[in-house]
């Protein structure tokens, strides 16, 4: 049986996380793509944060060893940031190397340049772990763009945010308690501004607008609010009515808007259930009518297993490539 050969680049959260799943899931990863997947290199920042590493990838911080290693196929990204990621990452396709992103930040901003240069490598690019974490909603929407046009998305998609809501409304708690539980339970950063201040979201948006629309909204058709000015008298004084962390995304006139901001949700709407670190994505279609996918939008193993699946589904688009081309190869 032969061997896909997968690096890669961070060990965090999500970088442990798809180590872990692989090394697990073996004998089913050979049952679904009949390939043994082999984790031969690890890059880190800084070797000290893994003294007590024992598993058999090599790790380094070298990334040449990665971008430079004509055996690795695939290289999956869970590092923090727009770069070093998107120099890498073009590194690793003008190389031949499919990719794997779970880098929203990064992706927001250059995914439609790492698409373009992907193209002409004739490597593929996947990136479903940017968006609502464990939920597949890179890959439904890409399958139902195929019959569908979307014209409205609502979503929430920052699970850190919802977590406070709920916690503000169901336990009376101030905005700085329901923050501190949060950090507590390991669903916020010591530092929480991305997530209560929209920025999180935002990326998320933009890479959801640029699936479905093929472009962003222009600056002035965004409109970013966080929570952080939310109390919990104002969360009380809104029931029945839930407030959420709303993002819509919708094409109006020819324009694309984006608003990401805190609304009162009424009981029929198909988000008023979302509570907790949940995400949810609520697709307006004009063929199937509407679509609502709920589940966790974050943590190391919803990560990996959209980081997983990505995988599988470029082995299986390649061998069923292969076969074509190999029909179609002149025979001599
Ligand atoms: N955590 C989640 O639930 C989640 C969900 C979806 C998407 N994501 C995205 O996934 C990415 C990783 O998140 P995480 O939570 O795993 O972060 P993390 O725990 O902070 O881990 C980041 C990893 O990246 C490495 N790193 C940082 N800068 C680097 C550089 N310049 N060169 C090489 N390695 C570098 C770090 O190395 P050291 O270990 O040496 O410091 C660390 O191993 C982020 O882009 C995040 O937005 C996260």
């Amino acid at each position: 049986m032969s061997t896909l050969h997968v690096a890669l680049l961070g060990f965090g959260t999500v970088g442990k996380g798809i180590y872990e799943t692989i090394g697990k899931q073996q004998d089913h990863l050979r049952a679904v793509i009949g390939k043994e997947v082999k984790v031969s290199t690890i890059v880190v920042k800084d070797l000290g944060h893994h003294a007590d590493y024992q598993g058999s990838a090599k790790l380094t911080t070298d990334m040449q060893e990665i971008i430079q290693d004509q055996k690795i196929d695939v290289v999956m990204e869970a590092i923090v940031g727009k770069q070093p990621a998107f120099d890498y990452l073009q590194q690793c396709i003008i190389q031949g190397k499919h990719v794997i992103t779970a880098n929203k930040e990064m992706f927001a901003a250059y995914g439609c340049a790492l698409q373009k240069l992907a193209e002409k490598h004739h490597t593929k690019i996947a990136y479903e772990a940017t968006t609502a974490g464990g939920i597949p909603i890179i890959a439904t929407i890409q399958q139902l763009l195929q019959a569908n046009h979307i014209n409205n998305i609502q979503a929430i998609l920052n699970g850190t945010s919802n977590f406070i809501l709920t916690a503000m409304r169901t336990d009376h708690l101030s905005f700085d308690k329901a923050l501190e539980k949060a950090q507590e339970l390991g669903y916020a950063e010591a530092d929480p501004t991305n997530d209560i201040d929209g920025h999180d979201a935002y990326f998320k948006a933009m890479i959801l607008s640029e699936l479905v629309f093929g472009r962003k909204p222009a600056p002035e058709n965004i409109q970013v609010t966080g929570i952080r000015d939310i109390s919990s008298d104002f969360l009380q004084s809104a029931c029945p009515k839930r407030i959420k962390h709303l993002v819509t995304l919708a094409r109006t006139d020819g324009d694309i808007i984006c608003r990401i901001e805190p609304q009162a949700l009424s009981e029929t709407h198909p988000l008023f259930a979302v509570e907790g670190v949940d995400n949810a994505v609520h697709l307006q279609t004009d063929i199937l009518g509407n679509l609502t996918l709920t589940g966790p939008g974050a943590g190391a193993l919803p990560t990996a297993s959209a980081m997983i699946e990505d995988l599988c589904t470029i082995v299986k688009e390649e061998q069923a490539v292969l076969p074509i081309e190999k029909a179609l190869a002149p025979h001599y």
